[in-house]
């Protein structure tokens, strides 16, 4: 491929993931927080494994499309098998048990917080992943790109709580206020569901580092679309027999495996689905970096968006956040061209 079609595709994803991520979480909290009547809601184990199995077919789709341009259409199938399964395909076993883990500790967490505080938490995960990028990649990151850094997790803090889904100042002291009245401590739920973001933005920075190292350490001899295939068939496991089979197995012996599912649960799992698919491309064309640099501009696209479709008022804080945002994104990518890896994607050997 050549250099500017590479271009394309990583400024391209780094869109897609912009808009995919601003969409998801509103569509997934909706769907673990409408109340479903009579009907159970639907267990989200049963939603990580079709997620799972979606990518999988898609992955394995767009290998064979690459395996068809270098491979006669009778040799398509042994050549799949055989770099599918190459000797080193167990090296995903690892990230691939990880994100089963993460996906699952998403959903717990957007089950017991807010849309506004996931995100805001969530965004723990652009200093996980700087500190494994640095650890595992041996990338340096300059003084002002630190500070960077830090204002863009402020930036994004700001546009959560003072945005118009976010919560007003009063909220806030009156929150703080039953809190103390409460006895001072958290509860429960919101407790459980800040431990599983924090778990799930270390899961987020090693993994997505550890694919990353795993993709571009193989430039060249193993397509991304191999890679996630690879990635996908070792998380069908953990995500059928632990999820499915051993945490939520009586559940779905009693209500059956779709109880709960209706066009909105569909949607959420759909949209995860392509989500998957385009962080792997934006590892591949980008980094982890500017990935998680899309999924805050996303915070603020949501934020304009919905004020100017619903015209509710653009408060200051959330205003101040959004600037201070762009200028985070500036103040890292200080360059004049925008990072570029080179990514031979569809030479395998
Ligand atoms: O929040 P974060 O950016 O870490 O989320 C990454 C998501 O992308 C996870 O849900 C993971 O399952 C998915 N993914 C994928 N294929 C890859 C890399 C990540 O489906 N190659």
């Amino acid at each position: 491929p050549s250099r500017r079609w590479q271009l394309s595709v990583q400024r391209l994803s780094l869109a897609l993931l912009v808009v995919q991520n601003s969409v998801l979480v509103m569509v997934m909290h909706h769907s673990r927080n409408t109340p479903t009547g009579k009907h159970p809601r639907y267990l989200a184990s049963t939603a990580v494994l079709l997620v799972e199995v979606i990518k999988l077919l898609a992955s394995l789709a767009l290998a064979t499309h690459d395996a068809c341009r270098t491979h006669a259409p009778s040799a398509v199938a042994a050549h799949l098998f055989r770099t599918i399964f190459a000797p080193d395909c167990w090296k995903l076993i690892v990230p691939a048990a990880l994100y089963t883990l993460q996906n699952s500790l998403v959903y717990t967490a957007i089950s017991n917080l807010d849309p506004v505080a996931f995100q805001v938490t969530y965004q723990l995960k652009i200093l996980t992943t700087v500190l494994f990028s640095i650890l595992l990649l041996g990338r340096s990151i300059s003084l002002r790109q630190w500070l960077a850094l830090v204002l863009l997790t402020s930036g994004v803090a700001l546009v959560q709580v003072g945005g118009p889904l976010g919560l007003n100042p009063d909220d806030w002291l009156e929150r703080i206020a039953s809190l103390l009245r409460a006895g001072a401590l958290p509860t429960s739920s919101a407790f459980k569901g800040v431990m599983a973001v924090v778990a799930a933005s270390l899961t987020s920075g090693l993994t997505c580092v550890y694919f990353e190292k795993l993709v571009k350490d193989s430039l060249g001899s193993v397509s991304l679309w191999t890679r996630n295939v690879q990635l996908s068939f070792f998380s069908l496991f953990p995500a059928l027999f632990v999820g499915v089979v051993w945490q939520d197995g009586a559940a779905i012996a009693k209500h059956g495996f779709f109880a709960g599912y209706n066009p909105v649960v569909w949607l959420t799992i759909a949209l995860q689905a392509l989500g998957g698919l385009i962080v792997a491309v934006c590892i591949a064309y980008a980094d982890n970096v500017a990935k998680n640099f899309a999924a805050s501009l996303s915070i603020v696209v949501s934020y304009a968006a919905t004020a100017l479709m619903y015209r509710t008022p653009m408060t200051l804080p959330a205003t101040a956040g959004a600037s201070i945002v762009l200028l985070a994104m500036y103040m890292f990518n200080g360059r004049p061209a925008p990072r570029m890896v080179l990514l031979p994607i569809s030479q395998e050997r």
